[in-house]
């Protein structure tokens, strides 16, 4: 099985992507939305619940864990893959979403080119400045970054005032620092960020390239299972999906079958320490 772990229900669209190139395997979600919002919280929090919420799916039997929340991915993967993982699951992979939308730029640029990037995202997830760190380990010139927190956007998404044009005052105003920067790639590093590419895309400049992570993801783990094939053998493919949430069951699936756009039938809700 693979284990897709969130803050809440935003990592159903890494999940989606997930389902949609690689429909063979099992798939368990484990949303810790009555945590949620993990972007505002300290590192050390992050990481602890962090923790919890992959123990969980591990103990579900995932031999491979995807943190489909950026702000997971940036506060607590490294130190999960260092630290945590070899004590508890030496055998089993815990894998994240900042490197391979860095890789996709990575990919679409020269030796020598210097990138301008902006990332948006969580409070927690630009203040760890991830972005900043992994970008040097891929690229001879890294370029330049420029980063916005842009807190706002999750409560507005999850209250559904998509088409409010409070919600697009709002984004305006967190991109307008991004404006005639000449940004080539823009990272949207948050999970439900996704649902608001086409607007975002609009308000940028036009040479400004949105990366689709959920997209990346998908496409880099397709390539991490065939180069280890031995390990992807022991993921089971019956093409089952399960669901769990440490909030409300009902809320979970109301405003998760937007994000997934699939039925979403077996859900529990599960109480953590
Ligand atoms: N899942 C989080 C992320 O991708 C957003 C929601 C939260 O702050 O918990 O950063």
């Amino acid at each position: 099985m693979i284990g897709v772990f969130d803050s809440g229900f935003g990592g159903l669209t890494v999940l989606s992507a997930l389902i949609k190139r690689l429909p063979q395997y099992n798939y368990v979600y484990f949303g810790d939305s009555v945590r949620a919002p993990y972007g505002e919280k300290p590192e050390e929090i992050i990481y602890r619940f962090t923790c919890v919420g992959v123990d969980f799916l591990m103990k579900k039997g995932c031999k491979l864990v995807i943190l489909a929340c950026n702000t997971a991915s940036a506060n607590a993967l490294r130190r999960i893959q260092q630290e945590w993982l070899p004590i508890n699951y030496p055998e089993r992979r815990v894998l994240g979403v900042v490197v391979p939308a860095l890789e996709a730029i990575a990919e679409q640029i020269k030796e020598k080119d210097k990138p301008l990037i902006g990332v948006i995202g969580s409070r927690a997830t630009i203040k760890s400045k991830v972005y900043e760190k992994e970008i040097k380990k891929l690229l001879k010139k890294p370029g330049r970054i420029f980063s916005q927190a842009c807190p706002l956007l999750v409560p507005l998404i999850e209250e559904g005032w998509l088409g409010r044009e409070e919600t697009r005052t709002i984004l305006k105003y967190y991109l307008s620092p991004l404006k005639n920067k000449k940004i080539q790639y823009l990272v949207p590093a948050c999970t439900h960020y996704s649902i608001l590419l086409v607007m975002i895309k609009k308000m940028l400049d036009k040479q400004t390239k949105i990366i689709d992570i959920p997209d990346e993801v998908s496409k880099k783990l397709e390539i991490y299972l065939n180069k280890h094939s031995k390990f992807a053998a022991k993921l089971i493919k019956n093409k089952e999906y399960s669901f769990y949430t440490s909030g409300d069951k009902q809320r979970f699936k109301k405003i998760g079958e937007k994000f997934l756009a699939i039925k979403i039938k077996n859900i529990e809700n599960v109480i953590l320490d």
